[in-house]
């Protein structure tokens, strides 16, 4: 038996775990260190081991798999878990029809006014049922057959989310303890978020090994493993959208209320839903999500649409398995099958070989596809997609589309040979080389290779490096192919009067467009420092190493007669980044397109390094609180304005705090700051208060 004093302390670890773990994972706003974190979570370990009679199952040590499964236990669901009607005329015709259903059903004369809806959207990824007993999370189960599913409780323990932007399953839901349900069930999706799903393909394509198809299935696959530990080591984020058995809870009399309801639980609900009225709301819903659909950071395959009052959708009730009262509505599918015609080979900035899958054209994911990336030779030998294969391609938010495999299994024509990586660059002719033990091949003709001349002036010119106006692809070929441009610098002598004439006489290129690229180049001549040195495409500098290059030496000479110790003294730059940047500068050509270019009247303010850059700073001695989803800024972004802005950013609100900056979904803060007076602000009047134009 485990003595009082430790109980009380694992009862405080877990208190404080849980509280750190959320300022960490869902606020993004960690007190403690990480490594304090992990003592906190050794020492619980250890009581719990010594005494397991003080381990509960809502301990946050229970998030980290744990003990292997044999197998999974079947679960009776309480209240079935159905599916839904889905409606696959993918046009507005799709919600017109579903909403003529339930005015029909509910018998409604023609004048009567429209109907409530809540439109929402449809995850892509495995349906779960999570039961949680007086607010504690207790079993969470598959949806099976609808009547019994698996329970992968452990599994669903490690659903973290992403750190910052919510989507972690509460082992114990928020509230007072007399508040909680006796038994909340809550439904929705575990998914894997676009982003989690790239970066866990790009340590496999690093290391060589099998990449996943999508991130659904490995989401399911992930949430069905038998180990926990490895379903832990899949970033795995979770989404409320409804419910299942209830047990002394007055349920809200809306869905949207429901909803509502989860989320003040802790729950993670997605803030993109509405209520809409009739079925013009539904479309307009429809078609907005539509257009944003590339954008939102997870895949979805549709949106969903439920009639908003509990006790219509009672009067509804069901066909066979399916609600009258809600229905999915498609988006055209992100996977298709189409022909591989050919294989080609495109060079990239850096030299990179990348096979590229001529397609037969196909529509995916709401546009026409017929190219689509292949990674590697490696990865393409594992897919063992040859030329005359249908193939599967997908193309999910701005990715560049994909052939994810090959369908089917069966014999194929001898007479198509496997793929091959040239030896000598198609675009150059320069020597092709791999690195041992690497995994791409590379050209090694430099900016003498056409190919990674017009990659390097591309990035060189986006919008996120010079920001050159008037600078696309074709422009790029043209100029590259004509010969007028072989190095960036001379980019900016086209204004010389000889040079200027000849890029007038350009195919397609009129008068007025080349005074458009004229006057982009001369506006991106004033930019600065981390901005040049990401335009610069140093291998391994992206934007925020660029940024923290530019912030630690705060002039480009120091940075450039830096030593390989004096970057790894920077932020967040390890030895393959200094040594990079080192070998950038140590080759004479490099240094002289640096100079060229300065001496073209490229120019940026110089500072002392890490001192602060004092701008205006109208929020000085001002404490500021964040809270909830702003509409443009994350969480980071906004603390950064203002933080430049003088101001300080705290966790937490007190009679001290300035100003709460509150977005969608905010909560306790927010009805802190209005119970002690506080000022309230949104995105736009924060912005205009850095601005100085409140
Ligand atoms: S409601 C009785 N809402 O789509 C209604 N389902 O057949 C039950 N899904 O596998 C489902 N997003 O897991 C609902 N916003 C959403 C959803 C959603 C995804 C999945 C669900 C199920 C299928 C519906």
């Amino acid at each position: 038996m485990a003595d009082p004093d430790t109980a009380a302390r694992a009862a405080e670890l877990r208190t404080l775990l849980h509280h750190h773990s959320h300022r960490y994972y869902v606020l993004d706003a960690p007190e403690i260190p990480d490594a304090e974190y992990d003592r906190l979570f050794a020492e619980l370990q250890a009581i719990e081991v010594a005494h397991p009679a003080l381990l509960t199952p809502d301990s946050p040590t229970q998030r980290v798999g744990g003990r292997m499964l044999d197998g999974f236990t079947p679960v009776r669901h309480a209240v079935p878990m159905l599916s839904i009607r889905t409606e696959t005329d993918t046009t507005a015709g799709g919600a017109i029809a579903f909403d003529e259903r339930v005015r029909n059903a509910l018998a409604l004369p023609p004048d009567a006014p429209p109907v409530e809806y809540h439109a929402e959207l449809k995850f892509d990824g495995l349906a779960i049922n999570l039961r949680y007993e007086y607010g504690v999370l207790v079993q969470a189960a598959t949806r099976g057959d609808g009547e019994t599913g698996e329970d992968v409780t452990q599994n669903i323990r490690t659903v973290r989310g992403r750190r910052g932007a919510g989507g972690q399953i509460p082992l114990r839901l928020q509230g007072p303890a007399g508040a909680l349900p006796e038994v909340l069930e809550v439904r929705g999706e575990v998914y894997m978020r676009r982003d989690d799903f790239e970066h866990l393909n790009e340590r496999q394509r690093e290391r060589g090994e099998k990449t996943y198809i999508n991130p659904r299935n490995t989401a399911a696959g992930a949430v069905r493993q038998l180990d926990p530990d490895i379903t832990a080591q899949r970033p795995l984020s979770f989404f409320a959208y409804g419910l299942g058995e209830l047990r002394g809870w007055d349920q809200p009399p809306t869905h949207s209320a429901v909803l509502d309801a989860l989320a003040a639980f802790g729950v993670p609900v997605c803030v993109d839903r509405a209520v809409v009225q009739g079925a013009a709301g539904l479309t307009a819903f429809h078609e907005a999500m539509g257009a944003r659909r590339d954008a939102l950071p997870f895949d979805i395959d549709g949106v969903v649409y439920k009639v908003n009052a509990i006790a219509l959708q009672r009067r509804l009730g069901f066909v066979t398995r399916e609600p009258r009262w809600a229905v999915a509505h498609k988006y055209p599918a992100q996977e298709q099958m189409t022909r591989l015609n050919a294989i080609e080979i495109q060079v990239g900035r850096t030299g990179k070989l990348t096979p590229v899958a001529k397609l037969e054209p196909v529509f995916v994911g709401g546009t026409t596809v017929s190219n689509a990336t292949l990674h590697n030779l490696f990865e393409l030998r594992r897919k063992a997609v040859r030329v005359g294969d249908t193939v599967i391609v997908r193309r999910a938010g701005d990715v560049i589309p994909e052939v994810v495999g090959r369908v089917g299994s069966g014999p194929r024509s001898p007479y198509v040979r496997n793929f091959r990586m040239p030896l000598a660059c198609p675009v150059c002719g320069s020597a092709v080389l791999r690195e041992r033990g690497g995994i791409d091949h590379r050209c090694t003709g430099g900016l003498f290779c056409a190919a990674q001349r017009k990659q390097a002036l591309l990035h060189f010119a986006g919008r996120r490096a010079m920001d050159i106006e008037g600078l696309g692809d074709k422009l790029v070929d043209q100029l590259v192919d004509s010969g007028l441009i072989r190095t960036l610098p001379e980019l900016y002598t086209l204004a010389n009067d000889d040079r200027r004439a000849k890029l007038s006489a350009l195919e397609r290129m009129a008068e007025k467009s080349a005074a458009n690229l004229l006057a982009g180049l001369e506006k991106s001549k004033t930019t600065i420092l981390a901005r040049f040195l990401y335009a610069l495409g140093i291998r391994h500098v992206g934007e925020a190493t660029a940024k923290d290059l530019a912030k630690h030496f705060g002039s480009l000479d120091r940075l450039m007669a830096a030593s390989v110790e004096q970057l790894l003294e920077v932020n967040d730059v390890g030895p393959v980044v200094a040594q990079s940047v080192r070998t950038f500068f140590d080759q004479p050509h490099n240094v002289r397109v640096v100079e060229q270019l300065r001496a073209a009247g490229i120019g940026w303010p110089e500072h002392d390094g890490d001192a602060p850059q004092k701008g205006p700073q109208p929020l000085a001695g001002k404490t500021l609180v964040l809270t909830g989803t702003l509409p443009t800024l994350t969480r980071d972004e906004a603390k950064v304005l203002v933080e430049a802005a003088g101001g300080k950013v705290a966790g937490s609100v007190s009679k001290k705090t300035s100003y709460v900056v509150a977005g969608m979904e905010a909560g306790s803060k927010l009805d802190k700051a209005r119970e002690l007076g506080v000022p309230v602000l949104d995105e736009t009047g924060l912005r205009e208060l850095i601005d100085g134009t409140a």
